[in-house]
């Protein structure tokens, strides 16, 4: 058993990386941040934050100031420099949906040959979502090969998935449900150690077993989450056909039955972000290999490509034919409290718009940057909510930031040429709008 807090290094300043680095040395434990970005490890080593995540900046200047957290860009130095190494590279999505396993390997073969040097025994967490049998075949095969020792003898390995939100990484880091640990005895013995220490007493319930159940744990998570989004999803298609249906209360209904729990039942214009359209479409081609077939993700996913396309319609039947017509679209990021625009339905949103002709006005409160990136000059960008309505012939509510949920009629009504608004995410009360403008809802019968 371990008494001193075990020296860590972090191989991969994602926004998992970053957070995991730099919330567990804010919690005093020396931490080595890696990555081959040197920029992000400029950036880093001056407290600065190339990521936008609530209460983030604060806890990254905390540990850099107190001398706890370092970025290199020299893998040797991370690991001779730690005990414990949390690998938490991208695992991105090849062009045929499989997942691209090269970030994974090339930090296993640079990990592999830094062990080669170090005589003290040395953990290694897999924290990058990967799919069953990744880390033992991949990550452990490359170390074993590169450093020529012998995994359980001269180091450990496990796999500890995340579950961090965007926009609430720092509180689920802090507060996570639970901890799934998959490894040999002595190597998940080692990481819980490490655990007891960063929770104390606030210690969450965790789940230790082999290293490819926990891989599936990551993938099954992300699925069922999903699946209940698309759920609700295709239950407010059916509410759309009924007079006053309204999937807000169908959902708060089946909420309430304990078996089914409240929670990712909000309907909206569809699910997007870094993590489930990759995570689905490669725990689909997994299976494929293995023989089997998912028609639960399938339908889960096929829900989603249609459901962003509601808000077209509807903009069809509110104000006609969209050619020439100027749409404002507020928010942009694939949900509220992020900039990140990866797999936003706001993208086939906008593209859609744009293929029959009309002009789009966007704005998002942190993901202008990027939405710039993404659409050059194809679009106009508003510098606040109220700018993007003026002159619309029709709005929509794409991410449902605060900000948008102060708006009132009356800003709709005294700025648009034509007040027509979408409601893709249920923040408004429908009673109130519908009485006062042209008003639609994902999930509102008329
Ligand atoms: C997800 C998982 O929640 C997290 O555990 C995992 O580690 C990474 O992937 P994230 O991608 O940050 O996190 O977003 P999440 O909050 O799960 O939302 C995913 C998408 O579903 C967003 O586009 C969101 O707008 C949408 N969503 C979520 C809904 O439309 N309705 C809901 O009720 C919940």
């Amino acid at each position: 058993m371990l008494t001193d807090k075990p020296r860590m290094s972090v191989f991969g300043l994602g926004y998992v990386g970053t957070v995991t680095a730099a919330c567990f040395a804010y919690k005093g434990f020396n931490v080595v941040a890696f990555d081959v970005d040197k920029g992000k490890v400029e950036s880093l080593n001056q407290a600065i934050s190339f990521i936008y995540e609530p209460e983030l900046d604060e806890i990254i200047k905390q540990a850099v100031s107190s001398g706890s957290l370092k970025a290199t860009y020299n893998p040797n130095y991370a690991i001779m420099n730690s005990d414990i190494t949390f690998i938490t590279v991208g695992t991105p999505q090849k062009v045929d949906g499989k997942i691209d396993l090269r970030y994974v390997e090339d930090a296993s073969r640079m990990i592999g040959k830094a062990l080669k040097d170090k005589d003290d025994w040395h953990l290694v967490v897999v924290k990058s979502t990967v799919i069953p049998g990744t880390t033992n075949n991949v990550v452990k095969k490359n170390i074993e090969e590169v450093s020529g020792k012998t995994c359980d003898r001269d180091f450990g390995i496990c796999f500890n998935p995340e579950f961090l939100r965007e926009g609430a990484a720092v509180h689920d880091m802090f507060y996570p449900d639970r901890l799934i640990i998959g490894g040999s005895e002595k190597s998940s013995s080692y990481l819980l150690n490490l655990y007891n220490m960063f929770y104390g007493e606030k210690m969450p319930e965790t789940i230790i077993t082999n290293a490819e159940n926990a891989e599936l744990i990551k993938y099954a998570n992300n699925a069922f989450l999903a699946m209940k989004v698309s759920f609700i999803n295709m239950i407010a298609r059916i509410c759309q056909k009924i007079p006053k249906g309204d999937v807000e209360v169908v959902a708060k209904g089946i909420g309430l039955d304990k078996r089914i729990g409240s929670l990712f039942l909000k309907a909206g214009a569809g699910w997007g972000g870094s993590c489930w359209p990759k995570d689905l479409s490669a725990l689909k081609k997994f299976a494929e290999e293995i023989g089997l077939e998912l028609p639960l993700v399938d339908a889960t996913i096929e829900i989603n490509k249609t459901q962003p396309l509601i808000l077209i319609d509807f903009a069809k039947e509110l104000i006609g034919s969209l050619e020439g017509k100027r749409i404002s679209i507020l928010g942009l990021s694939f949900k509220p409290n992020t900039d990140d625009m990866r797999e936003a339905v706001s993208i086939k949103i906008i593209e859609s718009l744009l293929k029959e002709g009309a002009e789009v006005i966007a704005y998002d409160p942190k993901a202008m940057d990027n939405a710039k990136k993404i659409f050059g000059k194809k679009i106009i960008y508003a510098n606040n909510s109220i700018e993007c309505l003026k002159g619309a012939d029709c709005a929509m509510i794409v991410t449902e930031w605060d900000e948008f949920k102060n708006l009132k009629p009356e800003d709709f009504i005294n700025n648009m040429r034509n007040p027509a608004l979408i409601d893709g995410r249920r923040i408004y009360d429908p009673k109130i709008f519908s009485s006062k403008l042209k008003f639609k809802a994902i999930g509102l019968g008329e």
